[in-house]
């Protein structure tokens, strides 16, 4: 029997009673997608899946993007995205914390996308959590002078561009010529009318946006933050803690997420380890399709 439930936080809910191992019917996930679209993260509980199962979980949702930066791909899985502590290519900083600021999966390509989801193989004592912000709370919070301002606003995207807080690290950076010439600069709306519920969200105002058309560079530079910082504020935000077969996924057209930091780990038996397994996906479910334009 399905349960999900709305956890105590601004978004989010939580889903119990699913074995994700078989794969999923229609009616589940037409009550899956209802649930994501309502709450914008679903929290899944207790799942055992191998990359395969994962695959064709994630599969039900979208199309899967293999990551720009391939070193971080899972070997023979392309479409799942190692994102840990543990092994050597994570001792860097760069890469290990590289998801520590607020951002928009894929907010840098042409098609972004559509959902995020992370399951945890291996749940850290402390750290490694993901902060989440609901971007279409934030949206409807703002007063009707600004919605009519920025309607219409079209915002240049590129990987690792725009201004960082304090507390935000650098995303991971490309390494080859050939990741970078991948992700040239693109556009997306400022405000993004949800393709299934038709919601409005303020989209992609944390990383990579850096520029508005028809907007001096300051003014651009200054509006995107402040609505960055009007996404991020308590009353809008979920903070998820992982335990192992958490599988959490995220509606990345009307949120904004970050990892928190997190230290290395000398190996997966270290009580401070943290494995997640990454898919984020293009397009519509395919109980949506029909959806599309
Ligand atoms: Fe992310």
């Amino acid at each position: 029997m399905v349960a999900i439930a709305p956890l105590d936080a601004a978004l989010g809910a939580s889903v119990e009673g699913v074995d994700l191992a078989t794969p999923p019917s229609d009616g589940l996930m037409r009550a899956l997608t209802a649930a994501l679209y309502r709450h914008r993260v679903l929290v899944i509980k207790h799942q055992k899946l191998d990359q395969e199962s994962y695959l064709h979980f994630g599969r039900q949702w979208g199309e899967p993007i293999p990551h720009v930066a391939d070193h971080m791909r899972l070997p023979g899985y392309p479409e799942l995205m190692g994102v840990g502590n543990t092994e050597d290519k994570d001792r860097a900083d760069s890469v290990r914390l590289g998801a520590a600021l607020w951002h928009t999966d894929q907010s840098y390509e042409k098609v972004p996308a559509s959902a995020t989801m992370l399951y945890a193989i291996i749940a850290p004592r402390a750290g490694g959590e993901t902060g989440f912000a609901d971007t279409v709370a934030a949206y409807d919070a703002l007063d009707d002078e600004t919605k009519a301002r920025i309607d219409g606003y079209v915002v240049s995207h590129l990987y690792g561009a725009g201004k960082r807080r304090d507390d935000e690290h650098e995303p991971s950076p490309l390494i080859t010529p050939r990741q970078v010439g991948q992700v040239p600069p693109c556009k997306h709306p400022l405000v993004l009318r949800h393709p299934v519920t038709g919601h409005k969200a303020l989209y992609g105002v944390g990383q990579s946006a850096y520029a508005i058309d028809g907007l001096p560079d300051d003014a651009a530079t200054r509006l995107l933050w402040d609505l960055k910082e009007h996404c991020i504020q308590p009353r809008f935000r979920y903070h998820h803690k992982y335990e192992v077969g958490d599988l959490v996924i995220f509606d990345t057209f009307s949120t904004l997420h970050a990892a928190t930091r997190i230290g290395i780990a000398d190996s997966a038996g270290d009580d401070n380890a943290r494995l997640n397994w990454r898919i984020s996906v293009r397009g519509l479910p395919g109980v949506h399709r029909h959806l599309a334009a």
